[in-house]
């Protein structure tokens, strides 16, 4: 059986090298998939969800704006195309690609609360852009979800 984390990671690097244009952009968001699908494995072995589940919602959350270099309603584009990606693959059953896509779909709803698992996603993408530069200020509407999960993995000092 293929691995399908990896399967994913080589699907959006391929996105990456398939053109010389804007490569420094779409490495900005390849990178950022990725590490968001690594937050993604960290909370969800703390909180028992699926870390296979949860680190393909990472790799692929934002694959709308990495396709098309825009954010438009990226949360509920993206889970159309990570549902045609997954299809197309075949490694998933139904109830996997749903909780998948559910998550991406929800992802960029900092400000509400969603099931446990699609709260994994939106947390993870709150600790990537909180702590990708750590020097900077957080950004506010990741302020509050930030401060949960210092306390949560106990990273206060
Ligand atoms: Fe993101």
């Amino acid at each position: 059986m293929r691995n399908r984390i990896e399967v994913l990671r080589r699907y959006i690097e391929d996105i990456l090298f398939s053109s010389t244009e804007d490569m420094r952009l779409r490495y900005f968001f390849v990178n950022h998939m990725v590490c968001v699908s690594q937050f993604c494995a960290l909370i969800a072995l703390r909180r028992g969800e699926d870390v296979e589940l949860a680190t393909m919602a990472g790799l692929l959350h934002d694959i709308y704006t990495l396709t098309y270099l825009d954010s438009t309603k990226h949360a509920k584009n993206g889970a159309i195309m990570a549902r045609e990606i997954l299809d197309g693959l075949d490694m998933t059953t139904p109830e996997e690609t749903d909780k998948i896509c559910s998550a991406i779909h929800n992802h960029s709803k900092k400000g509400s609360t969603f099931s446990s698992f699609d709260e994994v996603l939106i947390d993870a993408d709150v600790l990537e852009h909180s702590l990708s530069n750590a020097t900077l200020p957080l950004i506010e509407k990741d302020r509050e979800r930030y401060e949960k999960l210092i306390v949560e993995f106990e990273l206060g000092i």
